[in-house]
């Protein structure tokens, strides 16, 4: 029986027959090609369709497409078995030496900001603070108004803010309770001070709390990054003054730099407290000598602090004549920055590896 006459289920055989014998990917591949290709040989079978009955012709195309899909299984089958083969053979030729070392695995370690970080919580947690939290999608009414910082107070322009498009803002955040009226626009906090009002509402005095976090200011240059840390410290209790806010930095101060490490505080003016100050420490690389980091005067200025303004404790429902509270909030990043002696402060968010390694 010459091939032209032959049925396409005896045809079928044969191509089912030759795939199971090629011993190579590559004669594999021709296979495919000769059969299913564009001008392969089930084109040309089904290009037949022309001299057959038109009663007939659905069942004939049918049967083409069928065998088509059981050619295609069997050259995928067929190639399944061939990859085993090699990968097997592979094994074979270059057996696994299992006592071989393994590849080094270099190890990670914390970024420089969050091992300040920790020290600083460690340094707060042996004088007695525990640390408090306070979302970073912040209420006005907590970053600034809870702070004796009214709508159209000059304060506002000390910290240039990044506000939320109310029009498209999403529902509150949960466990934040919406302020009242006017107040209730949303922002990304400025400061950790926020966390002051809320704790205040929260707690009972004694209150003593520090509160580490991510701020943002609309703000970008070798100093400054639109998101950096501050620490915030809180405490409040009857019979504070001004002498336990300096005996606290002195000893906090002194934990992170070293015991030589001197403070000075400059007057200064924040709504949320009064009387305020600027704190300077000594600075630690030049032990107060001055150079070029420190503009040769021997001093930088690390934070704000004060004694809490007493409208701040009176909104919160306490009585300012039976407790008053000093705080300070101060900047993680810069405080990391002068401890590696590194000067630009952008270096810590740009995540080269290459600079993470020498810290
Ligand atoms: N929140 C102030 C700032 O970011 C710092 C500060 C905190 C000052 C607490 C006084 C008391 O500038």
């Amino acid at each position: 029986m010459s091939d032209s006459e032959a049925t396409l289920s005896e045809k079928e055989t044969t191509w089912h027959r030759d795939i199971g014998s090629v011993q190579s990917l590559a004669e594999l591949n021709e296979l495919r090609v000769k059969y299913l290709g564009k001008k392969g040989i089930l084109s040309n079978e089904l290009r037949a369709i022309g001299s057959v009955a038109a009663d007939q012709r659905k069942a004939f195309g049918e049967q083409v497409n069928e065998a088509r899909k059981r050619l295609e299984e069997r050259l995928d089958g067929m190639l399944r078995l061939l990859q085993q083969k090699a990968l097997a053979a592979e094994l074979h030729r270059e057996p696994v030496d299992v006592t071989l070392p393994g590849l080094p695995r270099s190890r990670g370690h914390r970024h420089p900001v969050s091992q300040a970080m920790d020290d600083i919580i460690e340094i707060f947690a042996r004088l007695g603070f525990t640390v408090a939290d306070g979302p970073e999608l912040e209420w006005d009414l907590y970053n600034f108004e809870m702070l004796a910082i009214p709508p159209d107070h000059p304060a506002r322009d000390m910290q240039d803010t990044f506000y939320v498009d109310m029009s498209t803002a999403p529902p509150p955040p949960p466990g934040s309770p919406p302020p009242r009226g006017a107040q209730s626009s949303l922002l990304l906090r400025t400061h950790t001070s926020p966390v002051q009002a809320r704790t205040l509402l929260a707690q009972k005095p004694p209150v003593r709390i520090i509160a580490p976090g991510k701020v943002y200011r609309c703000d970008s240059d070798v100093t400054h990054t639109p998101m950096f840390h501050q620490v915030e410290c809180l405490h409040v209790e009857a019979g504070l003054s001004m002498a336990h806010l300096r005996g606290t930095l002195d000893a906090f101060v002194k934990g992170f730099f070293g015991a030589g490490t001197k403070t000075r505080l400059r007057p200064s003016y924040f709504p949320f407290t009064e009387p305020s100050a600027e704190v300077d420490i000594s600075h630690p690389a030049c032990e107060g000598k001055g150079c070029r980091l420190c503009k040769n005067t021997g001093w930088l200025e690390v934070l704000g602090a004060g004694m809490v303004n007493p409208d701040v404790l009176k909104m919160a429902g306490y009585d300012p004549e039976e407790v008053s509270g000093y705080a300070f909030g101060l900047g993680i990043d810069r405080l990391a920055l002068l401890r590696h002696g590194i000067d630009d402060l952008r270096a810590l968010f740009e995540n080269d590896v290459r600079f993470l390694q020498q810290l």
